[in-house]
């Protein structure tokens, strides 16, 4: 054979190996990702987590980008686009958090509104389940108004309870609800939602009108 197309095979054989590799690592990431994962009060953000994730950065329609697990992300996308079309829009508010940027929220909200209400709606950093990349905070656009604070958002009663109806769909749940705070150790929040990539499972979670905690430990 002529150096020339010896060559030629070679640089092929090292392309194609590069490309099975490339697409190996992806899936890699995606079978190790625990969706599952409870992180709350009790139980923190696994060891190493961040090597399980994938994150991408998401547009919103208010030209603000987050980032997310890359299923999650997804997922958002068809629940937005779903919403949208029944004349509902929401957008991201806060997703993926460093234990930094929690520490940050915490001292904040410390600040502003004192201990006992930052305890009641922020997790001490490294145990927010923000840190997963699988949680996501939404506000809504109403009237050409963006809606985003926590009062004026559990007020929406009627277009929330149309978010969370659609949610199980595209495997979330609704990760803090009225009359479970004892469980999950948090106030109420309707904007916070939690990706568990499993659309039944979130069916049977959103239909009970359970917890996660609840979930996992009766399982
Ligand atoms: N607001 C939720 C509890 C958090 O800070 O992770
Ligand atoms: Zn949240």
């Amino acid at each position: 054979m002529k150096k020339k197309a010896m060559l030629i095979i070679a640089l092929i054989a090292i392309l194609g190996m590069g490309v099975v590799m490339l697409s190996g690592c992806g899936k890699k990431n995606e079978t190790k990702t625990n969706y599952m994962v409870l992180v709350n009060k009790q139980s923190k953000l696994p060891e190493n987590w961040e090597s399980t994730i994938e994150l991408v950065d998401v547009y919103t329609g208010l030209d603000e980008t987050y980032k997310v697990e890359k299923k999650t992300a997804e997922a958002y996308k068809k629940l937005k686009e779903d919403l949208y079309n029944d004349h509902i829009i929401i957008e991201l508010d806060s997703t993926y958090r460093t234990v930094q940027q929690q520490q940050e929220i915490w001292d904040e909200f410390e600040q502003e509104e004192g201990l006992e209400y930052t305890q009641k709606y922020v997790a001490v950093p490294g145990t927010s389940e923000h840190h997963t990349g699988l949680a996501v905070d939404v506000k809504i656009v109403k009237d050409g108004e963006i809606i985003d604070d926590n009062d004026d958002m559990t007020a929406e009663t009627e277009i929330f309870s149309k978010i969370h109806a659609k949610l199980a769909k595209y495997g979330f749940i609704l990760r803090y609800p009225v009359g479970k705070e004892d469980i999950t150790g948090y106030g109420a929040e309707v904007w916070h939602f939690r990706y568990i990539d499993n659309p039944i499972v979130a069916k049977e979670i959103m239909d009970k009108g359970i917890t996660l905690e609840e979930y996992l430990q009766n399982k």
